[in-house]
């Protein structure tokens, strides 16, 4: 039988995931979010991408009902089926990195949402903030524990943000994406062309990528973010299998590749 993703019914795995979504929707607030913005993204925590994929090692992401493996493990195979389908050099390296920025446990808090405990600060699809949260949303039932939908300032269909101000002026539920899409984007040596990048920031906005919301707010370079996303998610979710591989085996491959586009030294987070 084929296997299906991203099933949310009733089962005990899914209660973890349902009760972690129940918080995500109910404390990320858009005050919530610039409080993060401003905490995490100080860059002033050097540490080698290596050394950040080895702590990775020691997460396992509770949002997700496909998989109960470490982290580090989803990222070498959507990375290695990347590779095998013969793609770029950089898009191998994104799908070994995407999901880095849950490196922020190693300097979380359970208050934030951010530590191996309370992840609803750091895993899960996103949604924005400062505007209405739609239903196209998992578990679309918990939206309403939101209090910025009693807030006249955020509850409406555009809430703080101006028709078709294009994503990139959005400000998403605080989360890994763009967590590592910042620090990348602070990186002097950052060489990872822009799709990558765009495939880091918003791959877990499924409301606006497979659920089709947000219409609103697209601009004209959304459409070329929206096939390159599609592009880079099959990857990301349809490769989640029980195969396992050890990190320092695929060292040989990737770290030049990663040296290549983000150069030998530290990277700030
Ligand atoms: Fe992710
Ligand atoms: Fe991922």
């Amino acid at each position: 039988m084929e296997k299906v993703f991203r099933n949310y019914e009733d089962t005990d795995v899914n209660a973890a995931v349902r009760e972690h979504y129940r918080k995500m929707r109910k404390r990320q607030t858009y005050d919530y979010v610039q409080r993060m913005h401003g905490k995490y993204l100080k860059y002033d925590k050097p540490m080698h991408l290596w050394e950040a994929m080895t702590h990775l090692n020691d997460l396992i992401d509770v949002s997700d009902p496909d998989l109960d493996l470490p982290n580090v493990q989803h990222l070498i195979q959507s990375a290695e089926a990347i590779r095998e389908d013969k793609r770029p050099d950089w898009m191998q390296l994104v799908g070994l990195i995407h999901d880095l920025g849950k490196v922020m446990f190693l300097w979380g808090s359970d208050e934030d949402g951010t530590s191996q405990d309370e992840q609803w600060g750091m895993v899960g699809d996103v949604f924005v903030v400062g505007c209405a949260i739609p239903d196209s949303c998992v578990y679309p039932e918990f939206n309403q524990l939101n209090p910025d939908m009693s807030d006249p300032r955020y509850n409406s269909e555009l809430g703080i943000y101006e028709k078709h101000c294009g994503l990139d002026k959005l400000n998403l539920a605080w989360g890994h994406d763009e967590y590592l899409f910042q620090v990348l984007r602070n990186h002097k040596e950052n060489q990872i062309p822009e799709q990558g990048m765009v495939m880091i920031r918003y791959h877990s906005f499924y409301p606006w990528h497979s659920g089709g919301s947000y219409a609103h707010f697209l601009c004209d370079k959304d459409k070329d973010y929206l096939e390159w996303i599609r592009d880079f998610n099959k990857y990301d979710l349809y490769t989640k299998c029980t195969k396992t591989y050890d990190l320092d085996e695929i060292k040989d491959y990737y770290l030049p590749i990663a040296e290549k586009y983000l150069g030998k030294g530290p990277i700030y987070w």
